[in-house]
Formats: C-alpha cells, structure tokens, sequence
C-alpha cells in the first residue's frame, strides 16, 4: 500500500508516493508563477496551484503500477485565498505568506497586539492570513461573497469538486482567528479583521475524513484525503519530532524551526510564535513553538539570479568552500524585512565589511553562515536544544550543515528522507487511512543520513553578525 503526498508549496507542487515502509517510490514536481503586482506583494493564482498540483500528481503516478490508497495535503501556510463556492474559480489571486502589503494596517491595530498574541499565539505581522483579509475587505473585495481558506482548504475543495470546505489545526492557527486554547475559531478576532464566520472552513483534526477526490476533476481517482497539515508542521511530524523537546529546522526559501511542547501552550516573550503542530482524532492537541525565518534558501537565490554570482543553488558549497571564512563579511539577508526573533518587516538587507581582497567566494561564504547566525538566532531563545535535525532543500549543503553545527554548538542530523514536508503528510494521511498504526511505528522509519558535531565557533564573527543585524534594522 503507498500514499499520494501533495506539497504545494511557495514556488511549486510536488507528488511524492510513499511507501509503507517509508520509502519514496516516485516523485513529481510542478513551478507555477510568481506575481509580484508592486514592490513587497507577492500573489500567486489559484487555478496555476492546482493545474500544478494535477501535473505533479500525473508525473509521480506514471511511475508507479499500483493506484496509492489515500491521499496526503501539506502546503505553504498563512497564504489568503478566496474562491466561489459553486464554479470553484477564484475572484482573484492569492496574497502569499511573503507579501509586506498589510504593514501599515498591522500598525493600525498595534493597539490590539496584546489581545491577538494571547488569543492566537501570533502577532501583529503581514504574515499571516488575517490581515490580508481585511485588505481585501478594504479594498474592493466583498468577503461574504466567498469561501475563504488557505492553500490545503483550496485544493481539498477542487480535489473533492467543492463537496468540502475543511481545514487543519495547524493551518488555522497561522490565520490570526484561531484561539489556541478554545480550538475553534475566536469571535473576538473574526470581529477585530472583519472576517465572516460562515466563509471560513471547518476546522478537522490532522488525519482522518477530509474527504474524497472526485474522479471527474482528479484524474479518474476516488480517493480518500486522510490526513492534512502545513507544511512546517508536517515537516515536524515527518521528522517524526513526537517528543516534547525535539526540534526540527526546515531550510527552503526560509527556515522554519519548530519545538514540540506537547500539550502544553508554551509562550515565548523573545519573538516565537506558540502555534498549533497536530491535533489527533480524539481531539488532543500538541503545540509547538516557531522561530520563522523568511529569506534563508531565498538569499542563495538572489546570489544566482539578483547578482549573477553563482550559477546554480547547489555551487554555492563549492565557491564557499574556496576560502577559509567569509574574510570579514557579513550579509544580512533582511531581503523582506526580519522575521523572527527580530520581527521587523520594514528592516532591508546589508552587507558590511567588504575590503579590495573581497571575491564572490567570501560573500557565498557569508550567505551560508547568515543562514547558520539566523537559526543560531532562533535557536538561542529557544528553551535549550541538545540536537537539531535538519531537513528541506538546503540541508543537503554539507558545510551548511556543518556551519550550523558549529555556531549552534549541538550536533545536526539529517535524515535519508529530506523530504520531510511530504512525508509528514504521507504519514498522516496513512495514519488516517490505517496504513500505520502509531507514532511509533512511523519513528522506526526514520533513517540517520549524516550527523555532524560541533567543532569550534568563532564568537567574534557572530558578534559582528549580531552588530550588522542591528544596522539592518529599522528599530535600532
Ligand atoms: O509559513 C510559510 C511556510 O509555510 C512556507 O513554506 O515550504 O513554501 O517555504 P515553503
């Protein structure tokens, strides 16, 4: 028996099928576009996200002889879609987790800050889902006339022909309208963002009836979703982190690190989001702590694409391992602004310390140490952590690796399955259709690829890391 994993994810949709035994069978991969309508918006069209998603689904399933048994749903989280309930086409494009347009709305509700960090775990940041509402709501767009979701809510209901309208615990707390402690939808903060409680989905534990795909729109298959989760979260599952303590770190376009606190809601008062990582189908939840990072991955890519100085994301290791140390370089890649521990949406990114010796080789080299000092930067008002492990598209980066292990003084272990987005939500959905039975026997699949252990770190540079975030930074 295998299970379909959907990974919609910032830039693309992948399609693994999974295994029982954990293994990766096949594997499809859809980029749809990115809109940038003006500077610091980011819009993505739904209707690209799911001709995407039935490309990678198509490409993985030509590989395999058997039909999977059920279907798994990860995506990038916090993104504001709205669709018509009856066609399913959208009024609109999608305002992505990475657009800066609501700053200055989030300043207007400053007053609210308080309130919404202690009804939801979050705080007053375009982030996230809700402030992007009431832009819409603002500016043109009648909410009421819409279903309104996130990315997973979309694709189940073009999966299921808009027989569901559902959603995950883990998605809805990054909306900014979930309370983390009642589990549903919080009136006070439907109110505050004018955001109508009829358009929202239901809210249904992380594996278990989400629906059916419908045959007619899904490539002729009748299958069960049974398990559903954002994509930090499944990555935390797929990491199998089922311990309070374990922790994980996601290196994509940002990174993601996330603590399981198990049922206790844990705050933090130095920049961490509490937020929801699974909730079971007996109804009990499991929290996590967050520092979200939001230009890691994304700064190895301006090097390639904004200044032409590597040709591929992968060289990056090379060119950087040409030189001892970045030379004196620092780059702050506050690329969108500084999300955590800093949360400044309006700080840019700097490169100090650049001297006549300065080559592209020490600048590389400072791109993957910022990486390490952001995660160390996180790491460090985390409560302490004894071993990190590592997954996403960056971790294959060996020095990366290394680096990071250095700076955060704690061996990083990387699994043989770094694809640990999908999985996690290949677990889940087998979990919800019996393919596996417990957590525990989803932890045996876990596999060590590579641990690497700290070797020595060099304080100095961090401090001047730390000095260069300051400048960076609009508050000082
Ligand atoms: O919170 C944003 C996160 O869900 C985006 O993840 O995988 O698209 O980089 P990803």
């Amino acid at each position: 028996m295998s299970v379909l994993a959907i990974d919609a994810g910032t830039t693309g949709v992948t399609a693994l099928i999974v295994t029982e035994d954990g293994r990766i069978a096949a594997r499809g991969y859809e980029e749809f576009a990115q809109h940038f309508p003006r500077p610091g918006w980011v819009e993505h069209a739904p209707e690209e996200i799911w001709q995407a998603t039935l490309a990678a689904c198509q490409s993985a399933l030509a590989q395999t002889k058997v039909a999977p048994a059920c279907v798994g749903i990860t995506n990038q989280r916090e993104t504001a879609v709205l669709w018509d309930r009856r066609t399913l086409a959208a009024p609109r494009r999608a305002i992505v987790w990475q657009d800066r347009r609501t700053a200055q709305l989030c300043e207007r509700l400053r007053p609210h800050e308080s309130e919404v960090s202690e009804l939801t775990g979050l705080r007053l940041d375009p982030y996230f889902t809700a402030t992007k509402l009431t832009w819409l709501a603002e500016n043109g767009t009648n909410l009421a006339d819409y279903a309104i979701g996130t990315v997973d809510s979309y694709l189940i209901a073009r999966l299921t022909a808009g027989a569901r309208h559902v959603t995950d615990p883990s998605n809805a707390s990054r909306t900014l309208l979930y309370g983390l402690a009642s589990g549903g939808w919080e009136p006070a903060m439907l109110d505050l963002f004018g955001v109508p409680r009829d358009c929202l989905p239901e809210i249904l534990p992380n594996y278990g009836d989400f629906g059916t795909t419908d045959p007619g729109v899904f490539l002729g298959l009748e299958l069960p979703i049974s398990g559903v989760a954002g994509d930090q979260q499944a990555a935390l599952f797929g990491q199998t982190c089922f311990t309070p303590g374990d922790v994980k770190c996601t290196y994509g376009t940002g990174s993601f690190i996330l603590v399981n606190t198990g049922t206790q809601i844990v705050r933090s008062d130095a920049g961490l989001l509490t937020t929801v990582a699974w909730q079971t189908p007996s109804g009990e939840l499991t929290y996590a702590l967050e520092g979200s990072i939001f230009v890691t991955g994304a700064a190895v890519q301006w090097l390639r694409d904004g200044l032409g100085v590597i040709g591929s994301a992968p060289e990056s290791e090379a060119v950087a391992r040409t030189v001892p140390d970045s030379g004196g370089v620092v780059f702050v890649p506050a690329l969108t602004g500084l999300g955590a521990p800093h949360w400044d949406p309006e700080a840019r990114g700097l490169i100090t310390g650049i001297t006549r010796g300065t080559t592209r080789a020490h600048l590389v080299r400072a791109t993957l140490e910022a990486v390490a000092y952001e995660v160390r930067d996180v790491v460090g008002v985390m409560p302490p952590i004894s071993v990190l492990k590592a997954d996403g598209g960056a971790s294959a980066n060996d020095l990366l690796m290394q680096i990071q292990a250095d700076q955060l003084g704690v061996p990083v272990e990387r699994p043989r399955i770094q694809e640990t987005t999908a999985l996690g939500a290949a677990f889940l959905a087998g979990l919800g259709a019996g393919i596996w039975k417990s957590q525990e026997e989803l932890h045996e699949t876990w596999q060590l690829d590579r641990r690497f252990d700290p070797g020595t770190r060099d304080e100095e540079a961090y401090e001047r890391w730390r000095h260069a975030v300051r400048l960076a930074s609009t508050q000082g």
